[in-house]
């Protein structure tokens, strides 16, 4: 999806990407992180494809959204000329008002959706997000429509984070456990075990055309080639037996 920013609100004082709130033409306010963040462009299009990639499989992914941010309205904003805000396609996470992020047991009671616990941590695994089983920013608590669920959020550091067409082959049959204080607030949670199983046959069962629609529509300032794109999509493949190693190494802290 593609929207326009139409007003910069403040900066979002929490993040190593130093992203900025903006509310954009479709209504919403957008969590935005730029073209030229300290954390490197690959940002952008994971956060796109692993938000499409969650989607497919049916978990609690914030929904993103490519937000243009025009010459005009940085030309208005004295706070947007100064942070040296570019003109152009960034990405944004559609804002949710009346969250906390998870940071303790207690924030999890009433959550509605804790069945997708094992789908996230799956998940985490397949695209190797090494940045939420003990980082405690990147899995919102939110409360709204009087239902309290938990939404995922932040993957920059998918597919290790500033992948390269060389990290993704030496990475594709990577079996590496991801371990922290946030996947352990789940034990209570994950009692059956199979739900595992359940979330890797959904992963496994994806087809490669599902992956590839994950890839479409990049904005070309994003830098990602079809070559990497095909190499991505490989390592996808490659990844869904890699994930069933790490799981059955995971499922034993369970
Ligand atoms: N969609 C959203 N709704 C509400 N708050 C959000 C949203 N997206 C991000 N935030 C807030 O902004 C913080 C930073 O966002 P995010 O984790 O995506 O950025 P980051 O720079 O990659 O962070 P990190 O320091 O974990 O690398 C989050 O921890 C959360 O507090
Ligand atoms: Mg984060």
């Amino acid at each position: 999806m593609n929207v326009k920013a139409v007003s910069y609100i403040r900066a979002i004082e929490e993040g190593w990407s130093r992203p900025l709130l903006f509310r954009c033409d479709d209504g919403n306010q957008y969590v935005v992180k730029l073209l030229n963040n300290p954390q490197g462009i690959k940002v952008l299009p994971n956060e796109m494809i692993a938000f499409r990639l969650g989607r497919l499989l049916h978990l609690p992914v914030g929904e993103c959204a490519i937000v243009h941010v025009s010459g005009e309205l940085i030309t208005q904003s004295p706070a947007l000329r100064d942070m040296q805000v570019k003109a152009g396609p960034h990405l944004g996470s559609v804002y949710r008002e009346t969250v906390k992020v998870l940071q303790n047991a207690d924030d999890l009671t009433g959550c509605c959706n804790l069945d997708k616990a094992a789908g996230m941590i799956a998940f985490d695994h397949w695209i190797q997000n090494w940045d939420r089983a003990d980082n405690i920013g990147n899995i919102l608590v939110s409360k709204e429509d009087d239902n309290k669920k938990i939404v995922m959020i932040d993957h920059a550091n998918a597919f290790t984070g500033s992948w390269t067409l060389d990290s993704l082959k030496e990475n594709r049959t990577n079996r590496s456990v991801y371990w922290g204080k946030i996947y352990e607030l789940f034990i209570p949670h994950i009692s059956d075990k199979r739900l595992f199983k359940s979330a890797l046959r959904q992963i496994q069962s994806l087809s490669k055309a599902e992956l590839w629609t994950a890839m479409s529509g990049l904005p070309r300032k994003w830098s990602v080639s079809h070559t990497e794109q095909r190499k991505l999509v490989k390592y996808l493949e490659y990844r869904k037996v890699a994930a069933g190693e790490a799981l059955k190494d995971l499922r034993k802290k369970f």
